[in-house]
C-alpha cells in the first residue's frame, strides 16, 4: 500500500508527532510507502510532495510546526481541484491519504470522496472545536501556554490595580478562553458561544473592585461576540483565503471598560504564541495514539474515518459526522468558570 500524508489549517504542536507516528506505525507494522505533500491541500493540487519514510521522522517527536508545512487552501475552491487530486494521487500510485487537519482541511474529504479520493482523518486545532472527538492535537499545549500567561499577568495586575484583558485564540469555540481563565482563576471569560454585554461585565469588575480586590483578570476568546446591539466593533479584514483574521477584540474591549469603571485596563494578545513550540507530554501522546490508529485504519481500509479520543479510547468516526457540526464550549463548564467570577 502506498499512502500520502498532509498536514493541513493552522499548525499546532503535536503535528510532528503525528507524522511520525503514522509513518513508522505504517512502515513497520503494514508496510505501507508513504510521500508527504508540502502545504496542506496545496501539495497535492500542485504535486509538490516528498518520499516520507522513518529516517525523515527521526528527532521530531518533540518539535512544534509541521515538517510538511501547512495551508488553508480548500482542494474544492480551487480550479479543477478534484481532478487535480486524483491526477496527482494517480501519479504517484497512492491509495490514500492521512489528512491531518481541523474543520476547513477535513470538510473537502467528504466531497472528494464522491471522486475517488480515499482519506483517513487525524483532528488538530488549538481550538479545540472538531467533533468526534473529545480533544484534538494541540489544545492541551495552547491551553498551558495561555494559563501560564494568566498566571503571570496576574502578579502584575495586582501591582498596579489594573485590569488586565488577555486575548486567547478561539475563532467558534472558547475552550481556550476556560481552560486558561479557568485554571488561571480569571474573574471573567468572554466566549464565542455566549454573547457577552459590556455593561455587565464592567459592573461585574466593579462590584468585584469595590468588595475585596483592585485589581481583575479578564479572558477574551478572540472570536467572542457583543450581545446584539450593545457594541459596534470594527469588521475582521479577510485572509488570504476569504475567512475573516480574528485577533484584536480586546484592545477594542479595553477603553470601553476603562470608560466604564475608571480603572487602569490593558491588552495582551498572545496571538500565534499560542500555536508555537513545544507540545506538551498529553498532545506528544495523544499524537501518537491518533498516528498509530490512522495508519491501522488505512491499512484496513477505513477511509473515510477519522480517529478520535472517546474517554481514554482511540475509536473512529465518519469524517462527515465529525465536521458535520463543532465541539463548542457545554453550558455546564462555562457555569463552573463562572463560580468563581467577581
Ligand atoms: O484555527 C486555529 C486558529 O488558531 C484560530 O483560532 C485563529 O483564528 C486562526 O487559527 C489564525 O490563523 P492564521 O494563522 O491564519 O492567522
Amino acid at each position: 500500500m502506498r499512502l500520502g500524508v498532509l498536514t493541513g489549517g493552522g499548525d499546532c504542536p503535536g503535528l510532528n508527532a503525528a507524522i511520525r507516528a503514522v509513518v513508522r506505525r505504517g512502515v513497520r507494522g503494514h508496510g505501507i510507502e508513504f510521500v508527504g505533500f508540502q502545504d496542506g491541500w496545496r501539495g497535492v493540487l500542485d504535486d509538490a510532495c516528498e518520499p516520507l519514510g522513518v529516517p525523515e521522522t527521526r528527532g521530531i517527536l518533540h518539535r512544534g510546526g509541521t515538517i510538511l508545512g501547512s495551508s488553508g487552501v480548500d482542494p474544492l475552491r480551487a480550479e479543477d481541484g478534484p481532478s487535480r487530486v486524483r491526477a496527482t494521487l494517480q501519479r504517484h500510485e497512492l491509495d490514500g491519504l492521512v489528512v491531518v487537519g481541523g474543520e476547513g482541511t477535513l470538510t473537502p474529504a467528504v466531497a472528494l470522496a464522491d471522486h475517488g479520493v480515499r482519506v483517513v482523518a487525524i483532528p488538530k486545532t488549538i481550538d479545540n472545536d472538531v467533533s468526534g472527538t473529545d480533544l484534538t492535537i494541540g489544545f492541551l499545549t495552547a491551553a498551558q501556554i495561555a494559563t501560564d500567561a494568566v498566571d503571570r499577568l496576574h502578579t502584575t495586575a495586582e501591582s498596579h490595580d489594573r485590569v488586565m484583558l488577555v486575548e486567547v485564540m478561539g475563532r467558534h469555540a472558547g475552550w481556550i478562553a476556560i481552560h486558561a481563565g479557568m485554571a488561571g482563576g480569571a474573574d471573567a471569560i468572554l466566549i464565542p458561544e455566549q454573547p457577552f454585554d459590556l455593561d455587565q461585565v464592567s459592573e461585574q469588575l466593579r462590584r468585584r473592585h469595590a468588595a475585596r480586590r483592585s485589581f481583575s483578570i479578564v479572558v477574551v476568546a478572540e472570536g467572542a461576540v457583543p450581545v446584539e446591539g450593545t457594541l459596534t466593533l470594527p469588521e475582521a479584514p479577510l485572509d488570504e483565503n476569504g475567512f475573516p483574521r480574528l485577533g484584536g477584540l480586546a484592545s477594542e474591549l479595553a477603553p470601553e471598560i476603562e470608560k466604564r469603571t475608571g480603572f487602569g485596563t490593558r491588552v495582551t494578545i498572545l496571538g500565534h504564541l499560542q500555536r508555537g513550540g513545544s507540545p506538551v507530554a498529553f498532545d506528544r501522546v495523544l499524537a501518537t495514539r491518533f498516528g498509530i490508529a490512522a495508519a491501522d485504519a488505512a491499512a484496513e481500509g477505513g477511509w473515510g474515518r477519522m480517529v478520535g479520543l472517546h474517554g481514554t479510547d482511540i475509536r473512529d468516526v465518519p469524517i462527515a459526522e465529525a465536521v458535520a457540526t463543532r465541539n463548542l464550549v457545554p453550558l455546564d463548564l462555562s457555569r463552573d468558570a463562572a463560580v468563581f467570577f467577581g
